[in-house]
């Protein structure tokens, strides 16, 4: 753009940011309000709508009217329908969940945040898990499943700590009739959408959930004797919340009871300031914003030699090390381990 541009060019370019902004908060709100759903059974009419789905008229109306105008929705004179453009989103609702719903409001808030002192900024955890599973769908859960095909013998009884809305828990047993699962989510919303996702799947008989963190989940007596334990993208969760050595003694605490347990571990390399890595189109489209909010939340993401270096200290060996298919995300950033006892390793092979 030159300087001779009206001031009026200028100013639309300069407010594009300020646009894909709402855009993309209005988006999440038409997937959360139930109006996405309800559209995918066709043109609906807007007051029928709105009364089913409880919404003020004056405020739901402006939304779909917004999204008109922005060529996600169609339909006029009371009525509305979905454009190809809001139906082409549906199978990315889940980062629209984790990173607007879950995060939306701590990204409001860095500013405030910035100051020595100031403490962390807010989140919405039950949608960061539950977006975070949803998002997991696609990337981490197949790569889950990639690592626990290497072990020996197979698995029968899963341990997922920090499993959100219970989405791993779920698929593993669609998928592998002879699972019994377990999953523990410390956050109470995050618990109740699991146990809901549970119940309509009618999978109570096959997976148990506890409102628990991890840590505070082994220092209880359990029933339950896994033979793996999934950790997807909550390491750096604890590290935030208990520092190294915390996350080391949980580890060695979680394998001294359960000496023959695999572990699966997922977690995102931190590269923010690799300028290589950082360049890809999904790197700055998602793991820019993705680096960003962690340190304002507790949370501390660690490079890929890190997690190596306290794996090891925490007296466990990697039996395999694999990152997303390329289909899905080809920034190597994704990275997941399969571990175990290295004394297990070294005396069974
Ligand atoms: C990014 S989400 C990951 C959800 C899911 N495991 C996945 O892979 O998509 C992180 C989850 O860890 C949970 N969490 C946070 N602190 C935890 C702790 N100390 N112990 C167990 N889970 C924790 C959060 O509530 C959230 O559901």
């Amino acid at each position: 753009m030159d300087t001779f541009s009206s001031t009026e060019v200028r100013l639309i370019e300069a407010l594009q940011p300020i646009r894909a902004f709402v855009v993309a908060a209005a988006i999440h709100h038409v997937f959360e309000s139930g109006i996405y759903d309800a559209l995918t059974k066709g043109e609906q009419d807007e007051g029928e709508l709105f009364k089913r789905l409880e919404l003020e008229p004056a405020r739901a109306s402006a939304l779909l009217q917004f999204m008109r105008n922005e060529g996600y929705l169609g339909g006029a004179n009371g009525r509305v329908h979905m454009l190809d453009k809001m139906r082409g989103l549906a199978e990315f609702r889940g980062w629209y969940t984790m990173l607007i719903g879950g995060y939306g409001q701590t990204f409001l808030e860095l500013g405030d945040k910035l100051k020595v002192g100031s403490g962390s900024a807010s989140r919405r955890a039950d949608l960061v898990g539950i977006g975070s599973c949803a998002i997991s769908h696609y990337d981490a859960i197949p790569l889950t499943r990639r690592l626990m095909s290497q072990i020996p013998g197979g698995v029968k009884r899963v341990l997922d700590l920090g499993c959100g809305n219970a989405l791993y828990l779920v698929e593993f047993c669609k998928l592998f009739p002879e699972i019994q699962a377990w999953g523990v989510e410390p956050d109470r919303k995050g618990y109740e959408a699991a146990v809901a996702l549970v119940e309509r799947e009618h999978l109570q008989s096959r997976i148990q959930l506890t409102c628990s963190g991890a840590v505070e989940f082994f220092r209880t007596p359990l029933s339950f004797s896994p033979d793996l334990t999934v950790l997807g993208f909550v390491l750096h969760e604890i590290l935030g919340q208990e520092g190294e050595a915390g996350v080391v003694g949980f580890l060695k605490q979680l394998t001294e009871r359960f000496p023959d347990i695999h572990l699966v571990v997922i977690e995102v390399d931190q590269k923010m300031d690799e300028p290589r890595a950082m360049r890809h189109g999904l790197s700055l489209a998602y793991y820019n914003p993705y680096y960003l909010f962690h340190p304002f939340t507790r949370q501390r993401l660690e490079t890929r030699a890190f997690w190596l270096k306290l794996f090891q200290e925490a007296g466990l060996a990697v039996v395999a090390e694999d990152t997303v298919t390329p289909d899905v995300d080809s920034t190597g950033l994704e990275i997941g381990f399969l571990l175990r006892r290295a004394d297990r390793v070294a005396r069974h092979g």
